[in-house]
C-alpha cells in the first residue's frame, strides 16, 4: 500500500452527540437508522442556527479538499471539494516563523510546494526531529508568511495521481484565515454555511517552540463567528491535549484522532502518560476522552481491521462503545486507488487504478458511522447518499 510519511503520528460531532443516549441504546445500526431519519447537529439545543447547520448522516469529509484530483490543501482543492457538495471540508494547520496559521499537512513542506526549486531557499533545507523523528527538508516555521507565499502548491503523490500534477504551480499555501474568509463568502452565496474540520498539527512540538497553535486559531475562530457550540465546525487533533485545551477557548466541538492501536499520542509520549491508542479505545478510554471532547476520528482500522491477507476482517466493538459514550466516530481516510483500498475491494493489477470504492463506503457506512474522511468526495456522497436511501 502507498503510504507518505507520518513524523510522530499518532495518530469527530455528527449523529451520536445530536442523538444521545436513544442513539446508544440503539446501537450502531439502530443509531445509524435514527440518524437517518433525524440527520446530524453540531450541538444539542434546538435554534434557528443548528437547523442551518444540520449534517445528513454519513457526512463526507473532503479530506484536505478534493484531494484526489486536486493538490492538496489549495483553494482550488477546497473550491472543488464544495462545488462536489462535501459536507464537510477539512484543513491541517501548522505555523509560520511570523506566527500565522496556514495550511498544510505537515511543517515539512519539502512535498507539497516548489520550495526545492527556488535557490533562495536553498539553505534553509535542514534536519529536525519532529515528535521523535528526524525529517529533512524544509519547514513552515523557518518562513515568514511573506516567504511562504512566494512558494506554490504541487501534488503530493505525482506517481498515484499523475493527473493532478498538471496543476502544478497554480495555487498559493492558503493562510487559515484566508480559508475562513473563502468560507464566510460561500457561505452567504449559497445561503448556508461552509463546514470545516481544523486539526491541529504537531501542537506540542510548536508550543515547545513558541509557536502554540490554539490561541491563534481560536482568536480566528472568535474572530469569523466559529467559537461557538453551533459553529460549522470542528476542531481534530492526533494529540488530546490540544482538544482539552481547545475546550477551554473555544465551545466547538472537539475530535480526538487516533491512530493504530499501538501507537501514542505525542503528548503522552511527552508527558510519561503510558496510554496507547488501544487503550483509548476502550471504555475506559472512551469516557475519558468524553470529559473534553464530542467526537473521535479512528482510522478505518479501528473500525474494521485487516486480515493477514489484507482483507477487511469483522468489525470491533469501537462504533457502539464510542456511541454508548456520546461520541461520534469521523473515521478516515477513503480513497478511490485499489493500493489503498483493502485487498477484497481491490480490482485488476493497477495499483493507481479505482477499485471497488462503493463496496467499500457501504461495508464502513453499514458500521454506524457518523461521517468518513474521503479524498474523493464526489464518491463517497454518492456512496452515502445511497446509503440513506437503501
Ligand atoms: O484528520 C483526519 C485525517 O485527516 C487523517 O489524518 O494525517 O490525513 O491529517 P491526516
Ligand atoms: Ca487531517
Amino acid at each position: 500500500m502507498a503510504q507518505e510519511q507520518r513524523p510522530g503520528r499518532r495518530t469527530l460531532l455528527g449523529a451520536a452527540a445530536a442523538l444521545g443516549a436513544g442513539a446508544a441504546a440503539l446501537g450502531p445500526a439502530g443509531a445509524a437508522r435514527a440518524a437517518d431519519r433525524t440527520g446530524t447537529r453540531a450541538g444539542a439545543a434546538d435554534s434557528e442556527a443548528s437547523a442551518r447547520t444540520r449534517l445528513p448522516v454519513p457526512a463526507v469529509v473532503a479530506h484536505r479538499g478534493a484531494s484526489g484530483y486536486r493538490p492538496e490543501h489549495t483553494l482550488g482543492s477546497y473550491e472543488l471539494a464544495l462545488a462536489m457538495g462535501a459536507d464537510i471540508i477539512e484543513q491541517d494547520l501548522v505555523p509560520t516563523k511570523d506566527g500565522h496559521l496556514v495550511c498544510r499537512h505537515e511543517n515539512d513542506i519539502t512535498g507539497t510546494t516548489d520550495v526545492a526549486d527556488h535557490p533562495e531557499f536553498a539553505a534553509r533545507k535542514t534536519t529536525k526531529k519532529v515528535d521523535g523523528i528526524d525529517l529533512t527538508g524544509w519547514f513552515s516555521e523557518d518562513f515568514t508568511l511573506a516567504e511562504l507565499k512566494t512558494l506554490r502548491a504541487v501534488e503530493r503523490l505525482p506517481k498515484e495521481r499523475q493527473r493532478n500534477t498538471v496543476y502544478d504551480g497554480r495555487w498559493e499555501i492558503p493562510t487559515f484565515e484566508e480559508v475562513l474568509r473563502w468560507a464566510d463568502r460561500k457561505g452567504r452565496e449559497r445561503g448556508r454555511p461552509v463546514w470545516l474540520h481544523i486539526e491541529t498539527k504537531h501542537p506540542s512540538y510548536f508550543r515547545g517552540l513558541g509557536l502554540g497553535l490554539e490561541k491563534p486559531l481560536a482568536r480566528l475562530l472568535r474572530k469569523y463567528g466559529r467559537d461557538r457550540a453551533h459553529a460549522p465546525n470542528f476542531v481534530q487533533s492526533f494529540e488530546p491535549g490540544s482538544i482539552e485545551r481547545l475546550s477551554r477557548l473555544v465551545d466547538c466541538p472537539g475530535v480526538v484522532l487516533l491512530d493504530a492501536a499501538d501507537t501514542r499520542p505525542w503528548d503522552f509520549v511527552e508527558a510519561g502518560d503510558p496510554r496507547t491508542v488501544a487503550d483509548l479505545v476502550k471504555p475506559e478510554g472512551l469516557a475519558w476522552t468524553a470529559r473534553f471532547a464530542k467526537g473521535i476520528g479512528p482510522t478505518l482500522d479501528l473500525i474494521i481491521p485487516r486480515n493477514a491477507d489484507g482483507s477487511l476482517g469483522e468489525p470491533t466493538t469501537l462504533v457502539r462503545d464510542a456511541h454508548a459514550k456520546h461520541l461520534v466516530l469521523h473515521p478516515y481516510t477513503m480513497r478511490n486507488e485499489n493500493t489503498f483500498l483493502p485487498m477484497d475491494f481491490r480490482r485488476g493489477s493497477d495499483p493507481y487504478a479505482y477499485g471497488d470504492v462503493f463496496g467499500a463506503l457501504r461495508t464502513w457506512f453499514a458500521t454506524g458511522i457518523d461521517a468518513i474522511f474521503s479524498d474523493n468526495p464526489d464518491t463517497a456522497l454518492l456512496a452515502a447518499a445511497d446509503f440513506r436511501a437503501r
